[in-house]
């Protein structure tokens, strides 16, 4: 299969050309191809994809709540771009959205069909990708996740590990709580459901959820760190540019009836560890 990937030198991007790479993949990111310019449309056009797997954006939370009019240029306006293109090549969709969709008053998984309630600009923006990506491709896989990290990427277990050599004490926040999932699951995950043609929107997160607190205990364990100290705080304490939802677990209702389920998030960290030492 022809399989255009978008944002393909990000942490997602990477891991799918690598579990794609029996196929025909055309990577594409910045600077070459950026998904804001309409001279986009026809480039991806001419590169006759079967599938388009649309990762790039603005994933800097606190940075789209500083500049919320480049989240939606990118966010919202790129994602129209590469729709529009996915039109014009009769190609199939997979748009990456998020856990930040929700405005995080559940107190339960949010389940595929509850309905987004945006609170900051990057959950607004992806979810208005959302939207533009099904106003124009029917063959249409939306992909929500949450709290991804890789080998290779300076995500939350990098920074926790940083912090902790650097200052040997940590303060975490015990209210905000979501699925950390292992990027090379996800693209497992992808992989197996664009086998499918079944669209729609699906949940895919490891397995469980737990605060940033715990998430960051479970880190120092694997890593041998467990005699630093990690102070709980709320978020109340830790002021920060966007607003943030607490309880955004996504719950993977969808997945399981086509066959993709998950491991738990702890066995997904400890390979994790496995790979990166
Ligand atoms: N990271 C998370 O925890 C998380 C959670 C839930 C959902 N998601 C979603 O998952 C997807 C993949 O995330 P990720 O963590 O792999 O992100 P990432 O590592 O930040 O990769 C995103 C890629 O998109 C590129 N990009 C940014 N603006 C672009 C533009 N105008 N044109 C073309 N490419 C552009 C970036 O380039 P530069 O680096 O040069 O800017 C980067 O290579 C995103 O859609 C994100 O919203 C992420």
């Amino acid at each position: 299969m022809r399989i255009l990937i978008t944002g393909a030198l990000g942490q997602l991007g990477r891991a799918l050309t690598e579990v794609f790479s029996d196929h025909d993949i055309i990577p594409t990111d910045l600077p070459e191809y950026d998904i804001t310019d309409p001279g986009i449309v026809p480039v991806f056009t001419d590169m006759r994809p079967e599938l388009v797997i649309h990762c790039a954006a603005l994933t800097n939370v606190d940075g789209c709540a500083k500049n919320p009019d480049l989240a939606f240029k990118v966010n919202a306006f790129g994602t129209q771009n590469v729709a529009h293109a996915c039109l014009r090549s009769n190609a199939e969709m997979v748009y990456i959205s998020t856990n930040e969709v929700f405005d995080g008053t559940a107190t339960e998984p949010y389940p595929e069909d509850a309905p987004p309630h945006p609170i900051n600009p990057y959950g607004s923006s992806k979810r208005a990708g959302e939207q533009m990506a099904a106003r124009y491709v029917n063959q249409l896989y939306i992909v929500r996740t949450a709290w991804l990290y890789a080998p290779g990427s300076y995500m939350f277990p990098a920074k926790i590990i940083d912090a902790a050599d650097k200052r040997g004490e940590l303060k975490v926040v015990t209210d905000e709580i979501s699925n950390p999932t292992y990027v090379p699951d996800l693209a497992q995950a992808i992989a197996a459901l664009v086998e499918s043609h079944v669209y729609g929107i699906y949940h895919f997160t490891n397995a469980g959820y737990c605060s940033r607190f715990d998430f960051a205990r479970e880190i120092l364990r694997l890593s041998g760190r467990e005699h630093i100290p990690v102070h709980p705080i709320t978020l109340a304490d830790y002021p920060r540019p966007s607003v943030v939802p607490p309880f955004t677990a996504l719950a993977n209702t969808r997945g399981p009836e086509i066959g993709i389920e998950f491991r738990p998030w702890q066995e997904a960290l400890a390979d994790y560890f496995r790979a990166t030492s």
